[in-house]
């Protein structure tokens, strides 16, 4: 191709031109290492001063024309592209969008989030322990000596001994939290203790592993009295309701002394059962003031100290409160049950306290 330095002549052919490629052929032949353009300033040293100043001049506005002439026409071509582009890719509005899952809260971790939410307003820290225990902070040190009858109320999971001088268990309820923490600090204590407990029971209301959640307050004047209203308030905000007809029934743990199980009122319409009012009654948890004994066993001295613990169901307060019948559920791993009863992570109302 013949090149020449007429403006009207680059001109048209750039107008000409219909690709970006070409465009950029062009651009080189004149303004490239060995192009037109490039060659001729070179050759300009060649010149006599006169000569060089005349010649100069008219190259560079030469240049300075082509590359304003090329990039307007640059952009030219590259909006037609875009044109192309998006006149070809239409959004197809009536194409139905792509199906996705998203996980749920399961409605035990659900109740613990609610559990803690609440017992921290009040003050209460979350401890935990682990799930294979000794012997000693499952029963002994709680006062359930062994071969003691009491062991027999709880179908405990022994664990192979053979390595170990103790016995392990797996935790029979989150009770040896109680002992661990008080071992390990001094009055005043307030803890709580959700996690996870195992006894040997298979039914529509138990299952082999289970949740609870333990409660332990120890300073120098908490009476039965606090304890009452402590669990009152807790189970009136759990439950979100104001009606909250109770007993306290005395009872037997040798580790409170004395002990009581605390029974809530409710009424079953429709098989759905709503806690509050009613002739009907449900245990819901032990609680009781702490054993002498077990203070003396985490060596804290029970003639300065005092205090209470309760222990409740996880799976119970779930079951009533979100109507779940059979207990099995929680623990299946069915991916529709959770999808029902399980709770959206992003809903953030459904967690309480936000
Ligand atoms: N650990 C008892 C149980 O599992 C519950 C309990 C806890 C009772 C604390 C009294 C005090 O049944």
């Amino acid at each position: 191709m013949s090149l020449s330095l007429d403006k009207s002549d680059i001109s048209t052919r750039i107008g000409k031109l219909t690709s970006i490629a070409d465009l950029e052929a062009l651009r080189i032949s004149y303004l490239g290492k060995k192009g037109l353009i490039t060659l001729e300033m070179k050759s300009l040293s060649s010149l006599n001063v006169e000569d060089k100043k005349i010649k100069g001049q008219k190259l560079n506005e030469f240049k300075n024309f082509l590359e304003k002439e090329l990039l307007i026409k640059k952009n030219l071509l590259e909006n037609l592209v875009v044109n192309e582009k998006i006149k070809k890719e239409k959004i197809d509005v009536t194409l139905p969008s792509r199906d996705y899952q998203s996980g749920k809260i399961h409605p035990i971790s659900q109740s613990i989030f609610k559990i803690i939410d609440i017992f921290s307003a009040m003050g209460f820290s979350v401890e935990s322990g682990p799930d294979i225990e000794s012997d000693f902070n499952n029963f002994t040190a709680l006062n359930i000596p062994s071969h003691h009858p009491a062991r027999e109320m709880q179908d405990t999971f022994y664990l192979d001994s053979n390595n170990s001088h103790e016995e392990k268990v797996l935790r029979t309820h989150t009770s040896p939290v109680q002992v661990r923490t008080m071992l390990n600090s001094k009055p005043p204590i307030r803890i709580i203790v959700p996690g996870r407990t195992y006894r040997s029971d298979s039914d529509s209301t138990h299952t082999p592993m289970f949740h609870q959640v333990e409660g332990l307050l120890i300073d120098q004047s908490s009476t039965m009295a606090h304890l009452k209203g402590c669990l009152v308030d807790f189970l009136k905000d759990f439950f979100e309701i104001d009606n909250l007809n109770y007993r306290f029934r005395p009872s037997y743990f040798p580790f409170t002394e004395p002990s009581a199980e605390m029974d809530v009122a409710f009424t079953k319409k429709n098989n759905v059962i709503k806690i509050g009012e009613g002739d009907q009654w449900l245990e819901i948890l032990g609680c009781g003031m702490v054993n002498p004994k077990v203070l003396e066993n985490c060596k804290i001295d029970s003639k300065k100290f005092q205090g209470f613990a309760f222990g409740m169901g996880i799976e119970r307060l779930s079951m009533l409160k979100y109507g779940i019948t059979d207990m099995r559920g929680f623990f299946n791993s069915d991916f529709r049950w959770l999808n029902h009863y399980g709770f959206n992570p992003l809903d953030l109302s459904t967690i309480s306290g936000i």
